[in-house]
């Protein structure tokens, strides 16, 4: 999604039950998946409550070792085949203030308590980043072929239908593997944003499908052996933050109703008593209290939102032992702007280097008619734009984190996924001058998304990088002066 204009689209979007990220124009090489497998194959479901049997799915290779594991994977969980997870105990220490002591109309500042510390030597000093979309949480329109069979139009239908459960264990396995770390660090990437909706924690009166978060725990071990930072994204509030599929629940946003806020919270610090421990201090570098919450007349309250936000912080913040954990909250389409000030009084004032709580802002420019029609020119120029207009400069005292983006633009005379040499020049100029505008005036970025079903369009950096990259990595450029900042 681009801005705040586009809330017209959005709700024809979520209408449609697509997504946010675009009404792609065609879907290419959609192959049946399922097809091909060996007719009698039974499933074993990990849940041990689960069995089931199917006629259309592969045996799935999940270990025995994982079947104890709930929701809740085990802390210090490991399994075979990627780098081991610590085994020692999470210490139940607290260097923070509680955040119970957070009086709750007025929950922006701490009880004076300076909780603003990173440390961010400890980091890359640019975040080059992917998104591993489409993989926890379904997207229909990035992989419909998972779909196929089904009237299901979001995870929550999607759960509901049969066999859902082993369609989504042969997806988790399978859509992302050791694999896709090792190459993405090839290509100079250094961090993920792991989208997970909150149903992975807690799906009570829901017909959400757990065991999601044990894939993200794989994850975290192959980033960890790849030497890449993760940003786990709750992706998928109570109630619907968005009322689009890939918030898990297409219709009505119901996150500021009933407890569906404290359930937020409830979840968060759960993530956050795990993965803001010292144990994964060395491999998660953030968290994010909840993606484009839609914000308007009929979703969500700025002001409610807000609130939340410094609540979110200080709650998780209360369960997280490393002090250099980022804690991040997305604009809701309004800008970063409208966010200083309440970041400014939840970091405390807190220079730039040393702020925990930061803003994830995403730049679309494939969503909305008047993006559709710039030229490639306009589309880079804007894209240059971007330190003086959606960015903020790096004095701000906010960190800001381009969470999604993509290289997916109309290129004229030319077709996604066909790579002639003039779109392949388009994408990568393109590509260059986001990066260039989020490296001058962000913490970094992070493509939306590693792939996109088995399509080989710009929408997929698998795609970019085989396609348009070649043998060159993200931090190579060809053209070194797009913008004029340099
Ligand atoms: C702030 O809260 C913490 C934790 O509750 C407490 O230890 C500390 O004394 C408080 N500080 C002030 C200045 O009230
Ligand atoms: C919270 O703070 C506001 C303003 O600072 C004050 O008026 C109110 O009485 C406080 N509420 C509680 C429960 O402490
Ligand atoms: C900050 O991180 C760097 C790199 O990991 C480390 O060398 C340094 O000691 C850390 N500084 C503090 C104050 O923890
Ligand atoms: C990694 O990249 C290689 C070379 O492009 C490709 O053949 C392979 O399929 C990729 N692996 C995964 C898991 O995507
Ligand atoms: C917190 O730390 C920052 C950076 O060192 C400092 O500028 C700010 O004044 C501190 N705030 C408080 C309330 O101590």
């Amino acid at each position: 999604m681009s801005g705040t204009h586009s809330f017209a689209a959005f709700a024809a979007i979520a209408l449609l039950a697509l997504t946010t990220h675009a009404l792609p124009q065609t879907f290419r090489h959609r192959r049946p998946q399922w097809d091909g497998a060996a007719s009698s194959d039974s499933i074993s479901i990990y849940s041990p409550t689960t069995t089931e049997t199917s006629t259309t799915f592969p045996s799935l290779s999940v270990e025995p070792s994982h079947s104890f594991l709930s929701s809740t994977a085990p802390y210090g969980y490991t399994a075979s085949g990627f780098a081991a997870a610590p085994t020692s105990a999470p210490v139940p220490s607290n260097p923070y203030p509680t955040a119970s002591s957070t009086n709750n109309t007025s929950p922006y500042q701490s009880n004076g308590t300076n909780e603003t510390s990173v440390n961010t030597s400890k980091y890359p000093a640019k975040f080059r980043g992917v998104n591993l979309g489409a993989w926890l949480v379904l997207e229909g329109w990035m992989t419909p072929d998972i779909f196929q069979g089904t009237d299901a139009t979001d995870q929550w239908t999607f759960d509901s239908s049969d066999g859902a459960e082993g369609k989504l264990q042969q997806h988790w396995s399978t859509y992302i593997t050791e694999g896709d770390f090792k190459n993405m660090s090839s290509w100079g990437i250094n961090a993920v944003r792991i989208p997970i909706g909150y149903w992975a924690y807690n799906n009570a009166n829901t017909p959400y499908i757990t065991g999601a978060d044990a894939y993200l725990e794989k994850a975290i071990g192959w980033a960890r052996q790849y030497g890449m930072w993760v940003m786990v994204d709750c992706h998928g509030s109570p109630g619907s933050q968005n009322g689009a599929e890939h918030s898990g629940h297409v219709g009505a946003v119901s996150w500021q109703a009933d407890d569906n806020l404290q359930l937020s919270i409830e979840v968060l610090q759960n993530i956050a008593q795990k993965y803001g421990s010292m144990e994964y201090a060395d491999v998660v570098m953030g968290i994010e209290l909840v993606n484009e919450p839609k914000i308007g007349d009929d979703a969500n309250s700025l002001s409610t939102t807000q609130w939340w936000a410094a609540k979110a912080y200080h709650a998780v913040k209360e369960k997280t032992e490393n002090k250099d954990l980022y804690i991040l909250h997305h604009d809701g389409f309004t800008g970063v702007q409208s966010w200083t000030d309440v970041s400014a009084k939840i970091n405390n004032n807190a220079a730039y280097d040393q702020a925990t709580f930061g803003i994830d802002l995403h730049l679309y420019q494939n969503q909305d008619d008047q993006s559709k029609s710039l030229s490639l020119q306009q589309h880079i120029d804007k894209a240059c734009g971007y330190v003086n207009t959606d960015l903020l400069p790096l004095d701000s005292n906010l960190p800001v984190f381009v969470g999604e983006f993509s290289a997916q633009i109309d290129i004229e005379n030319c077709q996604d996924g066909d790579w002639s040499q003039e779109l392949i020049d388009g994408t990568r100029q393109y590509f260059e001058a986001m990066i260039n505008a989020y490296e001058h005036s962000s913490r970094g970025w992070f493509v939306w998304s590693l792939k996109q079903g088995s399509d080989n369009g710009a929408w997929s950096m698998e795609s970019i990088m085989q396609n348009v990259y070649g043998n060159d990595k993200v931090t190579d450029r060809k053209y070194p002066g797009i913008c004029s900042f340099g």
